[in-house]
């Protein structure tokens, strides 16, 4: 069985971030959001990857390399435009070859791992199995009808009036009677090869497509809320680590990891939290669910619940919480009268001030 992940597209909800840089490598708890992905994929026994990039796929390829460092076999497929979760398939024909396969969306984030679906599939004679979850917004989702033996009897994508709550999880293993079903379709109103398409004609030609539901915790990480969750989630199991170096004017309680090289002083730190190698924490509040990314200076500040990437500066500034930092950001004290706010934010990002 092989492995197909979708590292491309445009991650417009999560922009300014992701405006040049893949979504799938925002961190959660320190490591990339696709990492995760991987790891499941090898856990689940898979070794032949095929990772889809686009516009972003030089940063893709720098992250996961051969993928010698996750006990898997990478090739990756260019994507000319992001046209459609089923024009991933298309372009992906040859690495595919004849081989079943899972289809894993980079951005999907799953605690219990795929083996369960994965397992499950490798014992059916199905043409499809996917991933369904129940949740409270399902016009965001594809949305799936369920027959008496949890068949799929019929999909549909980001519908306006929902016909059930079952949302469709960014995981699915298909038989190769897929390449003709993409093959088949056309593209969607909003300009798009859909999967959910390919999958209708699947059952439409009386292929069996059955469901599977997941176990544990689920997100797609396209939006903020959903980061900072999925940063929450992972910081709950983490373990601690003090392999940097923190004085002795500073309270660490609750599980932290400091990395190598971090060194934290005068400070207080409630965890669960991570702090990136080479970071310096300064006379700085760090509170639960929040992970610092490497080589970021952190002084006379306090903030949670907030993910903050490598290499940014935040200093002198309290009552921080659920925020996003991206790299190399900025954040200091405005000092003398009047008392203002002075700002330099890049296009398509979202700030809120208590003035
Ligand atoms: O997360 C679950 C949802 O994922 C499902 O409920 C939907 O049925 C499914 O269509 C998909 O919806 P999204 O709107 O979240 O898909 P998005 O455009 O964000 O793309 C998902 C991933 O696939 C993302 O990592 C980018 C990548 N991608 C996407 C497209 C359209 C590609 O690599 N190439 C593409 O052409």
């Amino acid at each position: 069985m092989k492995a197909l992940v979708l590292a491309g597209g445009k991650g417009t909800r999560l922009r300014p971030l992701t405006h040049t840089s893949a979504k799938q490598l925002v961190p959660v708890a320190n490591k990339p959001v696709l990492f995760y992905g991987l790891e499941a994929i090898r856990d689940a026994g898979i070794t032949s990857v095929g990772i889809v990039v686009g516009d972003t796929g030089r940063e893709v390829r720098e992250a996961v390399g051969d993928g010698s460092a996750f006990g898997i076999d990478v090739t990756y497929i260019e994507q000319e435009a992001p046209l459609g979760l089923a024009h991933c398939v298309l372009i992906a024909r040859e690495f595919l070859a004849d081989d079943p396969f899972v289809m894993y969306l980079g951005d999907n984030f799953l605690v219990d791992g795929i083996s369960g679906l994965v397992d499950a599939f490798r014992g059916t004679d199905c043409d499809a199995r996917i991933l369904l979850t129940r949740v409270s917004e399902p016009r965001f989702y594809g949305v799936a009808e369920l027959g008496p033996d949890g068949e799929i009897v019929a999909l549909e994508e980001k519908p306006e009036h929902p016909r059930s709550d079952l949302a469709i999880v960014g995981v699915y293993t298909f038989s190769p009677a897929i390449h003709e079903a993409v093959r088949a379709i056309t593209p969607s109103s909003r300009g798009e090869l859909e999967i959910t398409d390919a999958i209708t004609w699947l059952i439409d030609t009386g292929r069996r497509v059955q469901s599977h539901f997941v176990t544990g915790y689920w997100r797609d990480t396209g939006r903020l809320q959903d980061m900072l969750e999925c940063n929450r989630i992972v910081l709950e199991a983490i373990e601690t680590d003090l392999g940097g170096t923190v004085d002795g004017l500073s309270d660490v309680t609750g599980r932290v990891v400091v990395a190598p090289g971090a060194v934290v002083e005068g400070s207080v730190i409630r965890g669960p939290v991570v702090i990136g190698a080479d970071a310096k924490i300064s006379r700085t509040y760090i509170g639960p669910y929040t992970s610092i990314g490497e080589r970021c200076v952190l002084e006379d500040t306090e903030v949670d619940y907030s993910i903050v990437l490598g290499d940014s500066a935040i200093r002198g500034v309290s009552g921080l919480t659920h925020s996003l930092i991206g790299r190399n950001v900025e954040v200091t004290r405005a000092t003398g009268v009047p008392n203002t706010h002075q700002l330099m934010v890049g296009d398509h990002s979202r700030v809120q001030v208590r003035a």
